[in-house]
């Protein structure tokens, strides 16, 4: 494949440092905004830059791919209303927790769920590969407390930091955005075994409980204020319509890489009570991942790069994730009064890179209700390699440093 088919440079195209351009929002991981590692979440200077720059008062903004849901809890911070979806339950969790306003805990809440004798395991052949049985013990019955002993508020207290320690418990690599049983993983579990870890679980709970209250109260110094919101958890983008129109959408589609979000929050759904055979329905809707009815697209790039792709099952997934992202763009937009922002990461398809953001700035455009106003180009900060973002032996731009691309699309 030839290395350099990306389009060049383009006066539409500005270079941004987006974890700088806002004003609120004091770091990435301030507040709420760092509460669970979900995958590919946002840093919330993306959804603020949107707000802070387009957004005005009274308007809606939309993220039908909402992960995490920080385009809500932005959102809140700039009185704007909101609507979240997605494919993975999770959502909903996250976002009953970031409502939450911190109240004085229960200063005996550690002590009952020692006490607590009943056991809660999930629905799951594969559990025992994940945690060796000590743990499971240890686990279900905090389980057990958080779904069946548990008042309201301190299921939602409890929900992050167990979710934390059951993976911190586990032979699954916490560090990673993947579930995972890496050699790391195995030797901690090791270690804890010959340590006293039911101790060690209980002290890491009441940590965990101290930080969640702590994140709270920060994110509650940013007066996030009450607005209208609507959230749609376990729901099928592509079955999915929007009952009202909303002014802005602002989305990072899943990836074209492989990145399975069920799978990969796949300990968490079982430990909270989901079913095998639901978990297993939700990941044959993941996207790319699935077949999705073929459209006619609208883009040059999109049919060059074609082209470059030999394997069929590469090409099928190529397939099904323009199909999908493209025909979910396309039909969402019909609701969409002002603005949309999409916000893409680098793809890679056997090493080459797929100019994603142009691929849907081309086909948007087409279709005619829409104008590219302007792509914002982010640096990933942490994998920066070189300063230049130019290899210095060959003056060639660097294939190793990686870019997120802000599409701005206005209706016209
Ligand atoms: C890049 S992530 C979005 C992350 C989000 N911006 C955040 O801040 O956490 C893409 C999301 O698309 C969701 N997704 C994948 N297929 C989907 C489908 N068919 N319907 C709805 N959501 C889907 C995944 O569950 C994942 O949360």
């Amino acid at each position: 494949m030839p290395g350099k088919l990306l389009t060049g440079s383009n006066t539409l195209e500005h270079e941004i440092l987006l974890r700088k351009a806002v004003l609120k929002i004091p770091s990435s991981n301030f507040g709420v905004f760092s509460l669970y590692k979900y995958p590919a979440k946002f840093i919330p200077q993306v959804p603020a830059f949107v707000m802070e720059n387009y957004a005005k008062k009274g308007m809606k903004v939309f993220d039908p791919f909402a992960g995490f849901g920080t385009v809500g809890y932005t959102a809140k911070v700039y009185g704007l209303d909101y609507e979240l979806w997605d494919l993975n339950p999770l959502l909903e969790y996250f976002h009953s927790i970031c409502e939450t306003q911190p109240k004085p805990l229960d200063k005996n809440l550690i002590d009952k769920i020692k006490a607590h004798s009943q056991e809660f395991i999930p629905d799951w052949s594969n559990l025992e590969y994940w945690h060796p049985e000590e743990f499971i013990s240890l686990l279900s019955k905090a389980w057990s407390f958080y779904h069946y002993s548990a008042d309201e508020y301190s299921k939602k207290l409890l929900l992050v930091p167990l979710l934390k320690l059951t993976k911190y418990f586990s032979y699954a690599d916490e560090k990673v955005h993947k579930l995972y049983k890496s050699r790391y993983a195995r030797e901690k579990v090791e270690k804890l075994l010959k340590e006293d870890y039911k101790a060690l679980f209980y002290s890491l709970l009441e940590k965990e409980l101290g930080n969640l209250e702590q994140k709270l109260k920060e994110y509650q110094s940013l007066n996030p204020k009450k607005v209208n919101c609507k959230v749609k958890a376990s729901v099928d983008v592509l079955e999915e319509d929007l009952e009202e129109p909303v002014n802005i959408l602002i989305t990072s589609p899943p990836y074209l890489q492989a990145q399975e979000y069920i799978r990969t929050t796949k300990l968490e759904l079982f430990w909270l009570g989901f079913k095998k055979d639901y978990i297993r329905s939700l990941a044959k809707k993941e996207i790319p991942y699935r077949d999705v009815p073929k459209i006619e697209i609208l883009s040059n790039t999109y049919h060059t790069y074609r082209t470059l792709i030999e394997e069929k099952h590469l090409l099928e997934l190529y397939d099904n994730y323009f199909f999908a992202i493209l025909s979910v763009f396309e039909r969402l937009s019909e609701k969409v009064l002002d603005y949309m922002f999409i916000f893409v990461g680098p793809a890679k398809i056997r090493g080459q890179k797929i100019p994603i953001h142009q691929i849907v700035i081309e086909h948007m455009e087409s279709k005619g209700n829409w104008v590219h106003e302007k792509t914002y180009i982010d640096r990933i900060v942490s994998r920066v390699m070189f300063s230049t973002g130019r290899n210095p032996a060959t003056g060639i731009e660097d294939q190793r440093m990686d870019k997120e691309y802000l599409v701005i699309l206005k209706r016209r």
